[in-house]
Formats: structure tokens, sequence, C-alpha cells
């Protein structure tokens, strides 16, 4: 496997990259991420989480969308790099951000978004950032997790060029569920997502439908702790 990437070394540039290697599918890179939001908010148990972490949330993307689907939710962004913190810190004034060094104590959350951060973890790693997503969250707390879809060769494609996916190692679902179900979570929602581009709108009805087959650009998994 190759060295570990460190996200700081492409901040500047991480947009950019996104809409070089998914502009085919979507010219606007923030589609990604409202998607995602969106998709979670029509899934999630509880209207109204009243703490919300974005754990791997780089340079803070999803966090405006989350803030907006959630608007009386605390929202908290987390990661390992901390050059891409500081911008999420100055796009999102008023959320708060921390260095993931294992230091911070939260009070619990009710819900843990994680978007194409499993991959960047080297496996032998995942087990113990899974248990410490459960530690963090309440009784009836839910986790989703977002992850590329390795049975779509597109997908594959894209991850073998992208310069910030060298150290990427796909997940199958079902790893994704095993370790989610070894960490204590029951997986109470799996689905394959992310098939029809935003210029095909009319036929986003179907993305729903679709959840079953292996081709969506990614897939989700949600974990709710008992
Ligand atoms: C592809 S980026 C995704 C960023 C954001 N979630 C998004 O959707 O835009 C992957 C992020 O995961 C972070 N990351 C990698 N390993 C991590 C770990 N063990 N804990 C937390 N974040 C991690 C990286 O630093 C990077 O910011």
């Amino acid at each position: 496997m190759n060295d570990k990437v460190d996200f700081d070394d492409h901040k500047d540039t991480y947009n950019a990259l996104l809409r070089e290697s998914v502009g085919f599918f979507s010219p606007d890179e923030a589609y990604f991420a409202r998607y995602k939001v969106e998709l979670v908010k029509k899934a999630a148990r509880s209207e109204r989480p009243l703490r919300i972490l974005e754990y791997g949330c780089g340079i803070g993307r999803n966090i405006p969308f989350l803030k907006a689907a959630f608007p009386t939710a605390v929202i908290e962004g987390s990661d390992v790099a901390s050059a891409s913190l500081e911008m999420a810190r100055k796009e999102n004034p008023g959320v708060s951000f921390y260095l993931e060094d294992g230091s911070h104590d939260a009070e619990p959350f009710d819900m843990i978004f994680v978007a194409s951060v499993y991959h960047h973890i080297p496996p032998a790693e995942r087990s113990a950032a899974t248990a410490s997503l459960f530690r963090r969250l309440r009784s009836g707390g839910e986790l989703y997790v977002f992850e590329h879809n390795p049975y779509n060769p597109v997908t594959r494609r894209i991850v073998n060029n992208c310069p910030y996916d060298a150290d990427a190692v796909l997940l199958k679902p079902a790893e994704l569920r095993s370790l989610i179900r070894g960490a204590s979570f029951e997986v109470t929602a799996s689905a394959y997502c992310l098939f029809i581009p935003p210029k095909l709108s009319a036929l986003a009805w179907m993305e729903r439908a679709l959840g079953w087959l292996p081709l969506g650009g990614q897939y989700w998994v949600r974990g709710t702790r008992a």
C-alpha cells in the first residue's frame, strides 16, 4: 500500500481535483455534498438531531449543507489534517472543528456523518476508528458512512487517477457493514447511490429504486447504536 496521503498537501486544489475527476457527472462539485446530506436528511430517524459530528470533514465542504439541513443542530467537524481544518474554520464561522488526535472529549453526538474517509484509513486501523465513533454516539444515535463503490469500474478508474487517492484501499459494502457491526452497531440501512447525474434530474426518482444495484458511483451504510 502507498504511504498515507496528507490531505493538507491538497487543501488548496481539493475542489479543482474533484471537478476534474467527477465533472462528467456534475460540473458543480458541491452537488455531491448536497446529495449526501439530503439523502441523510430523508433517512434520519430524528428530524432534529441535537448534535452532529462530521468525522473526516477535510476543508469542510459538507458542513454548510449539514447546517442548512439541520438548522437547530450543533455541528462539529474533525479530521487528522490540521491545515484543512483551518480552512474549514474560516469558511464556517460558528462551527467547532478539532484535530483527531485522541485528546478531544466531546459530549455525545446524535448523528455522525462520514463521507469518503474510510478508504483512506489503513485497513488495520478501521476497527478502532469505528469503535471510537460508536463511543461518541448517544444511545439511538446514527452513523452514516458514504464510500466509493468498488464494483463500479468508472469509480475505480477515478480513484486510480486521483492524486489524493494514492493511499486508497476501497471497501466492499459487506466489509463496511461488517466493520460497523463489529463495533456493536446495528446495521439499519445500506444502499448504492449516485446513479443518475443531475442533468437527468427527471429520472432522479430512480435513485431510491436502484439502491440494490451494485452500479452506483458510491454506497452508504447506516449504523444505529441501540
Ligand atoms: C476524500 S477526503 C473527504 C473529506 C470530506 N469528508 C468530504 O466529503 O469532502 C478524506 C478526508 O479524510 C481524512 N482522514 C483520513 N484518515 C482519517 C482518520 N483516521 N480520521 C479522520 N479523518 C481522516 C483526510 O484527512 C481527509 O480530509
